[in-house]
């Protein structure tokens, strides 16, 4: 909640969220209690999501609704077929899954974590598939599987998924588990049409935020929110930092920063 404003665009009382811009990274004191920040980084609060559903959701969650607007943008429906989504156990990939099979897509997730699978499916995926089928070098296409790929992971595992989605479809990519580079081939873009649209969160302009935001209050079952989010104390957060790089940590963290 805004307590103190200068500025002319947001008033005292309003309730806000704040995402990127660096926040956390280049400007540190983001799990402070109360934080001076600019008012044009602020995004209201959309109805009908309160502040906990909000940092449940958090930068993965937003980014995965910048994904499906990607999917969204470049035309693919449900009957275009499966659409894979790598990373799964974690943020971004478990609250793409969830989005998806809301809109009616048949989602395969792929994890490294097989024990996962049942938690996968309850957010909607339709099959699981084991992350090693995609993260070793593979050839520049393989057989045309896929209509559209969220892909967190990049590396090998983004080249592979370029390499084996169908004729005309789309690949959006917004991650790098796996790693920075990107060993791929120019076949897939000259010889199926297969675009590859990039995502970033960061520094996406005020409307785009806006409208990712409000898709996630209207589509983002809060009982699949509960289920993949856990909460911690602020005390606990350095602890659970390193698991967190490690994959180790399950679906989205939220840090209460007044426990
Ligand atoms: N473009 C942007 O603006 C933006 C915004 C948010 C996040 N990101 C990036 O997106 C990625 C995912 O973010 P997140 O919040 O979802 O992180 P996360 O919760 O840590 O999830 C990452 C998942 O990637 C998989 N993974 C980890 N190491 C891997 C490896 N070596 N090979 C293959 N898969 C691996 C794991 O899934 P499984 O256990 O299921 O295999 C892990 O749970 C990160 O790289 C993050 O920096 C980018």
């Amino acid at each position: 909640m805004v307590e103190r404003s200068t500025s002319p665009l947001v008033r005292e009382g309003d309730r806000v969220l704040l995402n990127g811009w660096g926040a956390g990274e280049r400007h540190w004191g983001c799990l402070a209690q109360c934080a001076s920040v600019k008012a044009e980084w602020l995004v209201a609060l959309p109805d009908g999501l309160d502040s906990r559903a909000a940092m449940g959701l958090g930068t993965a969650g937003y980014t995965a609704m910048l994904c499906v607007l990607q999917l969204e943008r470049h035309g693919v429906r449900p009957s275009d077929g499966e659409v894979l989504v790598t990373g799964a156990a974690g943020g971004v990939g478990g609250i793409a899954i969830a989005l998806l099979a809301r809109r009616g897509f048949t989602v395969v997730a792929s994890t490294g974590r097989p024990s996962e699978a049942p938690y996968l499916r309850r957010l909607g995926a339709s099959s699981v598939i084991d992350r090693q089928e995609l993260s070793a070098p593979g050839k520049p296409l393989m057989r045309e599987r896929w209509a559209a790929v969220v892909d967190s992971v990049g590396s090998h595992t983004l080249a592979n998924a370029c390499a084996s989605t169908r004729y005309g479809g789309v690949v959006a990519a917004c991650g790098l588990a796996q790693g920075m580079d990107l060993p791929v081939t120019v076949a897939p873009f000259i010889l199926r049409g297969v675009t590859l649209a990039g995502v970033d969160s960061v520094m996406a302009p005020l409307a785009v935020r806006k409208h990712a935001w409000e898709c996630l209050a209207a589509e983002m079952d809060r009982d699949l929110l509960a289920q993949m989010s856990s909460e911690i104390g602020l005390a606990e957060a350095i602890a659970v930092a390193p698991l967190l790089l490690a994959g180790q940590v399950r679906g989205r963290t939220v840090v209460n920063v007044n426990a």
